[in-house]
């Protein structure tokens, strides 16, 4: 029997109760916590100096502290899911770090609004790559030009220089030329003013006019320079001279109304037609092969007699270089040499062809585009 009062459910067994509590959110490790906001901070500090200009910064301000989705917001909703004891220490470097990326936006605000302001202390940051300055170079005209130069040089050939707006005695009179001759066709030529006026000059026998206006023209031939120097020196004379000559001609691949002629005259006691052919024969194998092949045409110049077409050839076919022969007396007259005792030669070669053949240019109009991408190849 059992007392009364006696506890009966002691007998019993005792069934607890066993639900589960699920907290509300999963709970999160303070370190993982913190690994995550300093991750954060790292990656938004880099993204805020990195940032070139002010759309990049905002949408970078947006990814990383934006007030709806923000990178921030969300790792501060991960705040509830620590450790209540835990809580307040995760608070407090929240809190940090939420300054910090402010801070670093806040300068990086200041440095874009910065840019283009003059600054009295902008530091140079050396690890900047440099800008890279592409060389300039010479033109490959020129390059061939001082090519034969040098080459000429050690034929003891002096450089010289002369006009390029000539009158009509340099260019035409003293060379021989006659007043009918149709080389001085004002259409062969680029007169500077009027053409139709009375030339100043016709004949190299005629006294020559001191008229104040000289006809003018652009030189249409380097022989000038023959004239040039004749008149200022005495023989010996041994020069070359290079430069731009003009000729109304159509552009094609081997024409241009502007090209470049190297000159060449040699005056002294007992030059004959041999020194010639052996000069420009060292010239070519010089200037192009030791094998070049070289061939002298008869033609007719009105400033040398005789006068020869001057071809040379290397590893193809034919190319017409320019005239050459002895300098006709006349000219030596006219420069006020005695033919009986001096004789010369004379030469006129395009630089152009010569320029052309050694690169392996077909259209000679690619040299005068001006087009860097194809005069960076020479
Ligand atoms: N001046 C001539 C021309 O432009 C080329 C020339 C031929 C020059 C014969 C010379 C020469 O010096 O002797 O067509």
């Amino acid at each position: 029997m059992l007392e009364h009062g006696s506890d009966v459910f002691a007998l019993m067994p005792v069934v607890r109760p066993t639900f589960i509590i699920q907290p509300a959110t999963p709970v999160m490790a303070l370190s993982t916590f913190l690994t995550e906001l300093d991750s954060l901070s790292a990656e938004a500090a880099e993204a805020f100096a990195s940032a070139a200009d002010q759309s990049t910064l905002e949408a970078a301000r947006v990814q990383f502290v934006g007030a709806k989705s923000g990178r921030l917001k969300a790792v501060q909703k991960g705040l509830g899911a620590v450790d209540k004891t835990d809580r307040p220490a995760a608070g407090k470097r929240f809190n940090e770090v939420k300054q910090s990326i402010e801070a670093a936006y806040q300068s990086a605000v200041e440095r874009l609004t910065a840019v283009g302001r003059p600054t009295a202390c902008r530091c140079a940051d050396p690890t900047i790559p440099g800008a890279c300055r592409r060389l300039g170079r010479l033109h490959p005209i020129t390059q061939t030009i001082d090519e034969l130069k040098e080459i000429m040089g050690r034929l003891g050939f002096t450089a010289v220089d002369g006009p390029e707006v000539e009158d009509e005695w340099h260019n035409f009179v003293a060379l021989n030329i006659p007043a009918d001759h149709p080389a001085r066709n004002p259409l062969e030529n680029f007169y500077v003013g009027d053409a139709a006026k009375p030339q100043a000059v016709e004949n190299a026998s005629q006294p020559r006019d001191p008229s104040p206006q000289p006809l003018l023209l652009l030189r249409s031939q380097t022989s000038t320079v023959q004239i040039r120097t004749m008149e200022r020196m005495r023989p010996p004379v041994r020069i070359i001279s290079c430069g731009r000559v003009y000729r109304p001609d159509t552009a094609d691949a081997t024409h241009f109304p502007m090209f470049h002629q190297m000159e060449g005259l040699l005056v002294d006691r007992g030059v004959t037609m041999a020194d010639l052919k052996s000069t420009l024969r060292l010239f070519a194998r010089s200037a192009f092969a030791d094998d070049v092949h070289i061939r002298f045409r008869p033609s007719f110049f009105p400033f040398t007699e005789p006068s020869v077409e001057v071809d040379m050839s290397w590893a193809d076919g034919w190319i017409e270089m320019g005239g050459a022969g002895m300098v006709d007396p006349n000219v030596l007259d006219a420069v006020g040499y005695d033919p009986e005792e001096y004789s010369g030669f004379a030469f006129g070669l395009g630089i152009e062809r010569i320029c052309a053949r050694r690169h392996g240019i077909a259209d000679i109009r690619e040299l005068f585009k001006n087009d860097v991408r194809f005069l960076h190849q020479f």
